[in-house]
């Protein structure tokens, strides 16, 4: 733990935090999709500012995905996302899913999780089978370097 981590409290999310969680989100530019409070859980500093958050998603298809992992900027390489990625899976049987782009895959992996490659597509939930297909022609577009990583523990 940093002498920073002792200022910070992880918690539920409250309806109060959302327009935060959706804020940050939108800030770090990932899936704006599916923020509903109640799934979140929040790291907040001593004046009660979101500095981060993280929630375990539930599919149609039956899956969970970790997903909206974010920290704000002046507050990241603390260990911040460690943190609420391990109370995110602490309760979480396997399999828990993720998307990401392939240069954070070295990053979930200190986590347990395994990169489903290329081959493996016929095994993933529905969910992630289309978030695949969806974002090939997004990237194509919008020139995002990399691609987009399918992730479980
Ligand atoms: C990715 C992100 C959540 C990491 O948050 P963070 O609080 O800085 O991460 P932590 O400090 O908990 O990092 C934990 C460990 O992962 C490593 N790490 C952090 N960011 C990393 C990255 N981008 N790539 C590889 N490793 C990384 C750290 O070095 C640390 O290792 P250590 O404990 O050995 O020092 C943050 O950079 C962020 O909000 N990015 C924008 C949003 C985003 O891309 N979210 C992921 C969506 S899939």
């Amino acid at each position: 733990m940093t002498i920073a981590q002792t200022a910070i409290t992880y918690r539920p999310a409250q309806a109060s935090d959302e327009a935060a969680i959706k804020a940050l989100i939108r800030a770090v530019n990932i899936n704006p999709i599916g923020l509903k409070w109640p799934r979140f859980l929040v790291a907040v500093d001593e004046n009660g500012r979101l500095i981060g958050c993280g929630q375990i998603k539930p599919h149609r298809d039956g899956s969970r995905e970790l997903a909206s992992i974010a920290v704000q900027k002046a507050w990241r390489r603390q260990g911040i996302a460690k943190e609420i990625i391990e109370r995110l899976l602490a309760d979480e049987a396997p399999p828990v899913w993720l998307t990401c782009m392939n240069k954070l895959v070295p990053f979930y992996e200190q986590f347990g999780f395994v990169e489903m490659l290329g081959g493996d597509g016929c095994s993933l939930p529905r969910y992630f089978r289309l978030a695949t297909l969806f974002f090939k022609p997004i990237q194509k577009l919008s020139r995002i370097p990399g691609y987009l990583a399918v992730m479980v523990r």
